[in-house]
């Protein structure tokens, strides 16, 4: 039987990151993963195929409708579907196998099958045609990741009733798209196709969009995509929905309570993803799951045996590919006994439809509610410079700062390449800068950064530009 330093189960990007970096601090390292594509959902049917279709689309919309605006004018624009599949198809390939790639370099051995773990130091990987091997394991790590959760009443058949996963390769653009859910695949895939062509419905339950996100920015973004032609039904709750014949239809009770039927080409759920803890092993073995299914983990993602770990969306916090991937070197550096903290202070969240929307901190309503004193500076992009030249002024940028200390707690932005300005944000609360540190820090001129500068300085009133 081989043996290994570190067994990875699931090669996402905490699991294949994790891999990497214990491959660098000379462990001996295999993963274990079933799809013989490396990079989990987040590169096979996820953050990477959706960000290609958002750039696609987004390029589509702005050439027949931004462009002439600025005097460029085009005739002829026409969508070819599957070409824009392809690209998508070609982008997830080029990362997929840009990791194949890195495990060659760092000598990674690749297990293709499913794992399970029959031992606190064993693991058997069942292939696809039966056969088996069991592999030794000085440590285990989790890296399963998650599923889409279905919905009691919906009947997900892959038909006209689907997941994520069926968004991002439709044949045709739907006339009609459901989308259960309002939070962010729903607004990012539900971005996409109303921009080629359908008529979008997001039903949502509570009486806000992207839950957890700050009030203020949710409003916001409410307003932006009922101003693009999306029709928003918050506060209503889906009774069922399922294929029938060539469409789906569904039912749902409205704000008032009255049940209202609806039919669509496509329904989209995305009502949320639960941990992927099947067929693991791990109750067997002993190792201890929380209440909401969760596999259960130390500060060093250790679980409660003591050579399984566990990071990513399978154990607690925000389902993110990049908080898993900073999980997946914390665990690692624990265990080779560095230096091995995630700041779950400071792990940006981003969701990418147009204008972006990005957060990362306390939002207003948790400062509230625990009673933190707090200043908060915001700045609209309509008064930017740079945002005029490109036509994108819709949004703003907000910074919540102690109101004693100046430190600052949370930072939100709606607004063109929000999620590449969060990013400056993110290092700020990680350094725990104050808002006079962001606001005396130089800024290129014209950039869309000098929001983020603008809305530090208004911490203290003392904005330029407003
Ligand atoms: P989500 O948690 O963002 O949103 C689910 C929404 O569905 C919530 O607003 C919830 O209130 C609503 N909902 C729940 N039950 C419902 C019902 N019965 N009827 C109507 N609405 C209902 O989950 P989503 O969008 O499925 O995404 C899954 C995970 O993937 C999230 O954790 C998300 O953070 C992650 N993700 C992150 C992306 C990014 O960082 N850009 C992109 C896509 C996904």
């Amino acid at each position: 039987m081989d043996s290994f330093d570190l067994v990875v189960i699931g090669a996402g990007p905490g699991g294949y990151v994790a891999a990497i970096r214990a491959a660098q601090l000379g462990m001996k390292v295999a993963c274990v993963e079933k799809e013989k594509a490396l990079g989990g959902t987040c590169l096979r049917v996820g953050c990477i195929p959706s960000k290609a279709l958002l750039e696609s689309s987004h390029l589509y919309r702005q050439m027949r409708e931004d462009a002439a605006k600025v005097g460029v004018t085009a005739e002829g624009i026409h969508l070819d579907l599957a070409r824009m599949m392809g690209h998508k198809d070609e982008v997830v390939r080029a990362n997929t196998t840009g990791i194949d790639g890195l495990f060659r370099k760092h000598k990674i051995t690749r297990l293709l099958g499913h794992g399970r773990i029959v031992g606190p130091n064993e693991v058997e990987v069942r292939a696809a045609d039966g056969s088996s091997q069991k592999v030794g394991a000085k440590r285990i790590l989790v890296a399963t990741g998650s599923v889409a959760a279905g919905l009691p009443g919906v009947e997900i058949d892959g038909r006209a009733v689907g997941t994520s996963d069926h968004a991002i390769a439709y044949d045709s653009v739907p006339r009609r798209l459901v989308v259960i859910g309002g939070g962010v695949i729903g607004l990012e895939l539900g971005s996409v196709w109303g921009r080629l062509g359908s008529e979008v419905t997001v039903i949502e339950y509570l009486p806000r969009l992207l839950a957890g996100m700050d009030d203020e920015i949710a409003a916001q973004a409410a307003k932006v995509f009922t101003a693009q032609g999306m029709t928003l039904r918050l506060g209503c709750k889906v009774q069922s929905a399922r294929t029938v014949g060539e469409v789906a239809e569904v039912v749902f009770l409205d704000e008032s309570g009255n049940e209202q039927r609806l039919e669509a080409e496509r329904v989209l759920v995305a009502v949320g993803r639960k941990p992927y803890t099947e067929g693991l092993g791990l109750e067997e073995v002993g190792v201890r799951l929380d209440e909401r299914g969760r596999v259960e983990v130390n500060g060093h993602f250790q679980t409660s045996v003591p050579s399984i770990y566990a990071i990513g969306d399978v154990i607690r916090g925000p389902m993110l590919a990049h908080k898993a991937s900073d999980e997946g070197v914390a665990v690692v550096d624990a265990m080779a006994g560095r230096y091995a903290e995630v700041n779950y202070d400071a792990i940006p969240s981003v969701v990418y439809t147009e204008p972006e929307i990005a957060s990362v901190g306390k939002t207003e309503e948790e400062l509230r509610a625990a009673n933190v004193p707090y200043k908060k500076g915001t700045f609209p992009f309509r008064f930017n410079g740079r945002a005029r030249a490109m036509n994108a002024t819709e949004g703003f940028a907000k910074i919540l700062a102690h109101e004693k200390t100046d430190r600052i707690l949370g930072a939100h932005v709606i607004g063109p390449h929000a999620g590449d300005l969060i990013a400056e944000l993110a290092v700020a609360i990680d350094m725990m800068a104050s808002a006079e540190d962001l606001a005396r820090a130089s800024h290129a001129h014209p950039t869309l950064a000098e929001v983020v500068k603008e809305a530090a300085l208004d911490v203290d009133r003392m904005a330029l530009h407003k």
